[in-house]
């Protein structure tokens, strides 16, 4: 039977469920295989061999005559999209300015190495005001109006760094970026935290992170395609699309539930929790949510002795996250690899294997992630990073100017150090700072651990070009390759394994209490 006419029948697209993109078929496996007779056969062998979800998201979209079963999981899986445009513009917007760069230094009568610096770190000071602001106003307005507000912002700053006719504008254009980035960061996830059924929450959030990183290789991407024109504007601009997409999705989404119960809007919240839940969740998820908005929960809270320390991991993995230099590669691999000696087309297609390398193992955490643990991805990925970072130093020690096999092995290290990151500091951070903390503060401590985060990011980008000038390449790799041995150091003796637990559980045990 081909796959076009057994999804016309609704009891052929009951087939498992879905437990994360870890498995399952690639999208043109099953086009592939629908083209054949008793395609839809090898559709649900393979699929439910894998226990796979992408065959099963692709054949639900596409069913027409869905149960009400199949209707909730439709409603999920449209909600994850949304949620992987929301982490796609975080990725593009930071990555895209990596190449930009290149050609907007040119446009702009040559700027200086602050100058440059500030076109790619005004974004991170505005998304940090964005993610304080977020939480806040997600809590007034509720989730959705939150994120269409992000997406219209994220549409007005992008066309005006496309059309920007002065540098300082150009600059304003970044920070209003930024703050759709910040909020992105938080609101979506969020959002998609509250509307998804906690037993798929898990590879969600982590589909947030695979979903920025491919924001990063697609931007690499059109990066290297339009080096040629120096087309930099269209650069910038081309992050409209997904903008557009974002806000238009969003407004075919329901408010959260979460939110709505909050609200005390109860028949408007059982009307959304019947699309995304089973019938029998519903009403002991209202009670849950009531219950736990009636303690209200102070920011002194944050503070108090049983939640301290667990914010102040947050605030290090968050700060250790972005100290060990991922986004001065991120943004800047064009940039060195052009300072080595590499034309700007080598420099950024070097640029996409290393994006590609970062969506690829991704990919690999996010299956790994809830069979080996959070704990040893972490330790095994920083001591990754240390070992990348170690190479990179070494192929710079001859001197700044890299040639042959010397410009390989810088590659290499970098690559090496991206795809360690990928797989332990990169999902893991946004994992657990969604997991360790008590439903109460949950909001405000994200909302901490996030802005720690784009702060960090933004000391080191604004420094990062500087500090290059000071201490050389061989000086700031070294300098990378110590603080990762010290996080290394730091998340052996600090962080918890949250694998295979429930959210409760851990609760209890990270704070000796009930929750
Ligand atoms: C970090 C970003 C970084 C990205 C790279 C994320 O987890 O928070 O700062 O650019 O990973 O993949």
């Amino acid at each position: 039977m081909r796959l076009l006419e057994a999804c016309r029948q609704p009891y052929l697209v009951r087939i498992p469920q879905m437990n994360g993109l870890a498995s399952g078929l690639r999208f043109c496996d099953v086009q592939r295989v629908c083209s054949k007779p008793d395609g839809l056969d090898e559709v649900l062998t393979q699929t439910r061999a894998n226990g796979g979800a992408l065959g099963g998201v692709v054949m639900m979209l596409m069913a027409k005559n869905a149960t009400p079963a199949e209707k909730v999981r439709r409603h999920v899986a449209l909600s994850a999209a949304v949620t992987a445009l929301g982490g796609l513009l975080f990725g593009y917007d930071t990555g895209v300015v990596s190449g930009a760069l290149l050609f907007v230094k040119k446009d702009f009568g040559g700027l200086s190495s602050f100058q440059e610096e500030l076109i790619t770190s005004l974004l991170l000071v505005g998304a940090v005001v964005g993610a304080l602001l977020a939480g806040r106003v997600a809590d007034l307005i509720g989730r959705r109006f939150t994120v269409l507000i992000t997406a219209a912002i994220f549409v007005v700053g992008v066309l005006l760094a496309a059309f920007t006719p002065t540098y300082p504008l150009l600059l304003v254009a970044r920070i209003v970026i930024g703050l759709a980035v910040g909020s992105a960061s938080m609101v979506v996830p969020l959002y998609i935290g509250e509307v998804v059924p906690p037993r798929v929450r898990g590879g969600l959030v982590s589909l947030n992170q695979l979903a920025i990183t491919a924001g990063i290789l697609v931007s690499y991407l059109i990066d290297y395609g339009l080096s040629g024109s120096a087309n930099w504007r269209l650069m910038f601009g081309l992050a409209a699309i997904p903008a557009v997409l974002l806000f238009v999705g969003m407004l075919f989404q329901k408010e959260s539930p979460h939110w709505l119960i909050r609200q005390d809007r109860i028949d408007e919240a059982r009307d959304v929790l019947r699309r995304v839940r089973n019938d029998d969740d519903i009403d002991a998820e209202i009670r849950d949510v009531q219950q736990v908005s009636r303690k209200q929960a102070s920011a002194r809270e944050l503070l108090s002795h049983s939640v301290r320390p667990l914010v102040f991991v947050g605030v290090m993995l968050a700060v250790f996250q972005q100290i060990t230099g991922i986004n001065t590669v991120i943004y800047y691999a064009p940039t060195l690899l052009q300072g080595a000696g590499f034309g700007s087309s080598a420099a950024l297609l070097a640029n996409v294997v290393n994006g590609a390398v970062n969506v690829g193992m991704t990919i690999v955490a996010i299956w790994l992630l809830d069979r080996a643990g959070r704990r040893p991805l972490l330790l095994s990925g920083t001591a990754g990073m240390a070992v990348g970072m170690a190479i990179t130093a070494c192929a710079f020690l001859g001197g700044e100017n890299l040639h042959g096999a010397l410009a390989i092995v810088a590659v290499i290290g970098l690559l090496v150090y991206t795809g360690s990151f990928a797989i332990g500091l990169g999902p893991v951070f946004w994992l657990l700072i969604a997991e360790i903390y008590p439903l109460r503060i949950r909001g405000a401590a994200m909302s901490v651990a996030t802005m720690a985060n784009w702060g960090a990011n933004f000391v080191v980008t604004v420094s990062f070009l500087t500090l290059l000038n000071a201490i050389n390449g061989v000086g700031v790799f070294f300098l990378f390759g110590f603080l990762t041995l010290v996080a290394l150091a730091y998340f052996w003796r600090k962080v918890p394994e949250t694998k295979g637990r429930s959210l409760q559980e851990i609760e209890h045990e990270l704070t000796g209490s009930r929750a």
